[in-house]
């Protein structure tokens, strides 16, 4: 298995476009981090800094520590993702190596059945060497049904997941561009909030920005959610982290913590892959590696997408980083963006994909359902949902007038919550945070192209 093929040789500046230093240094790995800075800001007229627009203040970056009660080898950082259809994968991370395995079962304390699997390190730039990361897959899993486990014969924590329905109606939570800062905060407290099956993230997970500690940070913040539920993401701009000669490989990070079912779905770079779950066919791209038509990953898109069959899955829902529709004044003309969409949105609607989710643009925004910048109803409803709350802050500004194919937009933090209700009917809602309400701000019911004889899917 090869996590890393596939990587764009990445040269493109707006990549970096967002990048500001960490504003956080714990003690731990200080000499690291002075170390990168000290690199980063040698590379800074490469990386293309300084680019701005007006967005509120951000609000503080979070660290999270390891827990007093916790020691070199409990478990932490613990997440879960779906493979194949009845097999779940859990990672975990320790800093002593334990044993790769997992105990699990329907009766709280009682593990009637075990797997076990295989561990794995990285280092990054020479100071920052990661904890032992490991990868699990247990299974098969009865559906809709509470599951407890342990890590690693570990018995001072004992966590629990639901897994997904085999048929609809099913509810995914949706939320890009996540961080680690006090709105991140109040957005998993909102996702936790109200029940849910899967969580979707297009991209943007951690923004430790090439400082490692707070990729371990990142996954302490996410595991009460991401340990309770799958959490099925791609990659953003903020995973690629390669520095030119000090460190020349792409998304070591997030290859090594978040491996995707990739090889299941007949893909050869964990960048992108699909997955099933109830009915929805869910296709996961990659923004930074090579979209173009003579590329792997567009052949592989094209093979997916012959392959799904609209009996069983009658919705189809795409995630890209880099929105393909959007009229905020941030991340216009990238390439990511531009380039992506020349290259593949015939294929997205050749197969009538109903819905696209991207992030990147901080901001919240829904589409009418379009094709090559028209509206046509049998095209896909294009919904930017890149608000979880980065330290970034906001992107404000947008495009006047707007244009008639945008239906709702506004520069909030928040998440989606899509309900697939049944083959022809799904609720798509977007809560805003209101500080620490959650307050539903936009609902429209989707129509799935299968219900709508005029697209003879
Ligand atoms: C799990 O094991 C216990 C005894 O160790 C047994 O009583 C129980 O029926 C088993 N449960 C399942 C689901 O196999
Ligand atoms: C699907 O759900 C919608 C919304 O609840 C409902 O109006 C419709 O009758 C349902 N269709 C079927 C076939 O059950
Ligand atoms: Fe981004």
């Amino acid at each position: 298995m090869n996590l890393f093929r596939n990587n764009r040789n990445y040269t493109n500046h707006s990549a970096f476009y967002h990048f500001r230093f960490p504003c956080h240094c714990s003690s731990m790995a200080l000499t690291g981090s002075l170390l990168a800075i000290a690199f980063l800001f040698s590379f800074s007229g490469f990386l293309g800094f300084g680019i701005s627009y007006d967005r509120p203040p951000p609000r503080n970056t979070l660290s999270v520590p390891l827990s007093d009660d916790l020691d070199e080898s409990s478990p932490q950082q613990v997440h879960i993702s779906l493979v194949g259809k009845d097999k779940m994968r859990i990672s975990w991370i320790t800093e002593d190596e334990t044993p790769a395995t997992v105990d699990y079962g329907v009766t709280k304390g009682a593990y009637n059945f075990s797997a076990s699997g295989s561990v794995s390190s990285y280092t990054y730039l020479i100071v920052y060497t990661s904890g032992k990361i490991y990868d699990v897959v247990i299974g098969p899993l009865e559906p809709n049904t509470l599951y407890f486990y342990r890590c690693g014969s570990n018995s001072q924590r004992e966590f629990s997941f639901r897994t997904p329905p085999v048929e609809l109606p099913i509810e995914f939570a949706v939320v890009g561009d996540l961080g680690q800062t006090e709105w991140t905060k109040s957005t998993l407290e909102h996702i936790a909030g109200s029940t849910f099956d899967v969580m979707l993230l297009p991209g943007d997970l951690s923004y430790a920005d090439f400082y490692q500690p707070l990729w371990d940070s990142f996954g302490r913040l996410v595991e009460p959610l991401a340990s309770q539920r799958p959490w099925m993401v791609t990659q953003g701009n903020h995973e690629i982290e390669k520095i030119p000669v000090f460190h020349s490989q792409s998304f070591t990070s997030y290859n090594a913590r978040w491996h995707m079912p990739f090889e299941e779905s007949g893909s050869d770079s964990n960048l992108y892959y699909s997955f099933e779950v109830a009915g929805v066919h869910v296709i996961m791209l990659g923004s930074y590696t090579d979209f173009e038509t003579d590329s792997a990953q567009y052949k592989w898109l094209q093979a997916d997408l012959a392959k799904v069959d609209r009996n069983r899955t009658p919705w189809i829902v795409v995630l890209i980083h880099a929105p393909w529709y959007n009229s905020n004044t941030a991340h216009q003309g990238e390439y990511e963006s531009d380039g992506m969409k020349k290259s593949m949105e015939g294929l997205l609607y050749g197969a009538r994909v109903d819905v696209v989710f991207a992030g990147h643009v901080h901001a919240y925004e829904r589409f009418a359902r379009v094709y090559s910048d028209k509206a046509d109803n049998c095209g896909p409803i294009h919904i930017t949902i890149g608000d979880g709350g980065n330290r970034e802050g906001l992107a404000s500004k947008y495009i006047d007038p707007k244009p008639e194919i945008s239906l709702f937009r506004e520069a909030s933090f928040g998440h989606g919550r899509f309900k697939v209700v049944n083959t022809s009917h799904a609720l798509w809602e977007w809560h805003r945070n209101d500080d620490v309400q959650s307050i539903v701000a936009d609902t429209v019911w989707l129509r799935s192209h299968v219900s709508d004889p005029a697209c003879e899917v």
